[in-house]
């Protein structure tokens, strides 16, 4: 065995050789799978991407590093399950690029954290979280108010999504600007947004401030999270694991 080694190890393109057959062997072992990846993911009734202005405050959550003390995946054990609703699906990340999952709970799970609160509540606990639970370790984000959100290329944004997966139409690129205005301007129609984004929660998330701010934005996102799939129209027997 050895001896035979040796004769590896004298001979360079010998080594080279073996060595390439060895490594094509690991990487094909890590790549085929991941061919299958899409059969993987169970699509669920409800799902949809992002609207605009929902996309908008998910960036200033990862801008904000909330992920970093908040997770969003439910785990399927009784004490989440009762705190914090039905275990999270894969499907209800599916269009989150990068996911949210996070692995540090300083602050609870955000995965069905949407309609609990009222928007006033939500911008009144961003704006100074002691105010609301005064034992909170959270920190306030006031800025997020006055800021007005810069979301002049939204409509490539949504484009560069699609080219990784997430299946916005020539339609939802075209009409970005408008649907993200329609979501949060209490003047505008919501009718069209609502029939490319159904379930879109509608309407003027911070009301305090005049025109949209980025608290506007993460506000819409935070009152969308796990509203999309409503968990009573799956048949039980898909749910069991
Ligand atoms: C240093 C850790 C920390 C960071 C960073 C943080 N939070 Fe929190 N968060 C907490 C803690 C602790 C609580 C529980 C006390 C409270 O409600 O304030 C909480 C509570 C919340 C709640 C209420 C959840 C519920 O079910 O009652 C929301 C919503 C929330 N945070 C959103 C955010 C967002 C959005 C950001 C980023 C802008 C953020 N948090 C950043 C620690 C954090």
């Amino acid at each position: 065995m050895f001896i035979r080694h040796e004769a590896i190890e004298k001979n360079a393109i010998l080594m080279l050789v073996l060595t390439l057959i060895t490594v094509s062997i690991g990487g094909i072992v890590q790549i085929i799978p991941l061919f299958t990846i899409e059969s993987t993911i169970e699509r669920v009734d409800g799902v949809r991407p992002y609207t605009p202005l929902e996309l908008m405050g998910r960036n200033i959550y990862v801008r904000e590093g909330c992920y970093l003390c908040h997770s969003q995946q439910i785990r399927p054990f009784k004490d989440e399950v009762e705190r914090y609703g039905h275990y999270s699906l894969a499907a209800e990340s599916m269009y989150d690029k990068p996911f949210q999952w996070g692995s540090k709970r300083t602050g609870p799970d955000l995965a069905r954290v949407g309609g609990r609160y009222s928007n006033d509540w939500h911008v009144q606990h961003l704006t100074s979280p002691r105010a609301v639970v005064p034992e909170s370790v959270m920190p306030a984000y006031p800025f997020l108010a006055e800021r007005k959100l810069e979301a002049r290329d939204i409509a490539r944004h949504l484009k560069s999504l699609r080219s990784v997966g997430v299946p916005y139409t020539d339609e939802m690129i075209d009409n970005a600007a408008a649907d993200l205005d329609a979501q949060v301007n209490p003047d505008a129609d919501p009718t069209a947004l609502l029939k490319r984004y159904p379930r879109a929660v509608v309407g003027k998330f911070n009301s305090q401030a005049e025109g949209v701010t980025e608290m506007d934005a993460l506000v819409a996102y935070l009152q969308m999270l796990g509203t999309l799939v409503r968990i009573s129209d799956i048949p039980p027997e898909r749910l069991r694991q």
